[in-house]
């Protein structure tokens, strides 16, 4: 990056990071493109899950996580950024512009969430039936808030509610064969030959009782590993945004990520259990247009009584692009 003086392996460490960002389906719908004082975060819509997304949301929502990624990559190589999202009107796909500030000295927190970056995963199978501290808690919604986002526990009087509406969700998801065709695609044996997707070994087991409705990626594989015994009082988590817009999606990845990132320092693991945001009847029902708050994901969070797996990624050659060259500020 000639105007910034980020040696090269730095800034190649960075696109590492952000290409670690969590995805929907692990589609890792980003690409990358390094200007002289820039690096744009671009969206490639062919990685658009058509049928479970069609409006872009969860995409951008990727996107931001890996936004978030980049970010603190450079913040703990001692560089500030800030960023621009969807920085120009004629060019949707240039999702978001972050630019690199002088040096500095790296910031600690930045420094500790950088180092988890390559330690966290969707972690998919039980969890310890253990509360988590009030101080993890509230820093769990401090790094949400960090981003502009609020992150609301779901007390025991709304869990069942929140459990049954995910529930109906995946039922009626998965009742549409569209949906059915889409994660097959999505979803493979092994991870041999395949650099996204989902392969069968990130899948967790199915609960015993069926109770804690994670979502079945297991369509397209046959038949899964047995039932196991999953934690009884699931802790579970909303992500709301002060509105709707494409750039409140990509602050929700933000968002999203900081806290998992925070999680992971932590020693908790995380599970996304987006259902219920992708059926639009749902999503107004959690909604409240006076108090700005739109909800974009929920989240299973706890104290992982097994690691979890790690997923393929793209190799960054694929995901770097170099035209057109980035417009100046
Ligand atoms: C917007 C978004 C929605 C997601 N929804 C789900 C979900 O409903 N169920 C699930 O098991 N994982 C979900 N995930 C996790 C992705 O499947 C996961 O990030 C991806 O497969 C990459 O794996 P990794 O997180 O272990 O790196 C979601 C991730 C994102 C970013």
């Amino acid at each position: 990056m000639s105007e910034t003086g980020v040696p090269d392996e730095v800034v190649t460490a960075c696109l590492r990071a952000a290409a670690a960002a969590p995805s929907v389906h692990n589609t890792q719908p980003w690409l990358f493109r390094v200007g002289v004082d820039a690096v744009d975060v671009l969206v490639d819509r062919s990685r658009r899950l058509a049928v479970l997304d069609p409006d872009g949301r969860e995409m951008l929502v990727s996107i931001g996580a890996a936004v978030f990624n980049l970010r603190v990559a450079f913040g703990a190589a001692g560089r500030r950024t800030s960023v621009r999202r969807m920085p120009d009107d004629a060019d949707p796909d240039l999702a978001a512009r972050v630019t690199i500030g002088a040096a500095g000295r790296p910031a600690r927190a930045a420094q500790a969430l950088a180092a988890a970056v390559p330690g966290r995963h969707t972690n998919r199978r039980p969890f310890a039936d253990r509360r988590v501290p009030f101080v993890t808690m509230e820093e769990l919604r401090g790094a949400a808030a960090m981003e502009g986002a609020s992150l609301v526990e779901i007390g025991p009087e709304l869990r069942d509610g929140v459990l049954a509406l995910t529930r109906t969700a995946e039922t009626r998801l998965r009742s549409d064969p569209a949906y059915r065709a889409e994660l097959a695609a999505w979803t493979t044996a092994s991870s041999v030959g395949r650099d996204d997707g989902l392969p069968r070994h990130v899948i967790g087991p199915r609960g015993r009782d069926g109770a804690l409705p994670l979502r079945d990626l297991g369509t397209g594989l046959g038949p899964s590993a047995g039932a196991v015994e999953f934690e009884s009082d699931p802790i579970l988590l909303l992500l709301f945004t002060p509105g709707d817009t494409p750039e409140h999606w990509i602050r929700a990845g933000e968002a999203l990520e900081r806290v998992w990132l925070t999680a992971t320092v932590r020693g908790l693991a995380v599970t996304p259990m987006s259902q219920l945001t992708e059926i639009s009847a749902m999503r107004d029902l959690l909604t409240d247009s006076a108090a700005h708050s739109v909800p974009q994901t929920v989240l299973r969070i706890g104290y992982p009584l097994w690691p979890a797996m790690a997923s393929p990624r793209r190799p960054l050659a694929e995901l770097v692009v170099t035209n057109p060259p980035p417009a100046s500020r």
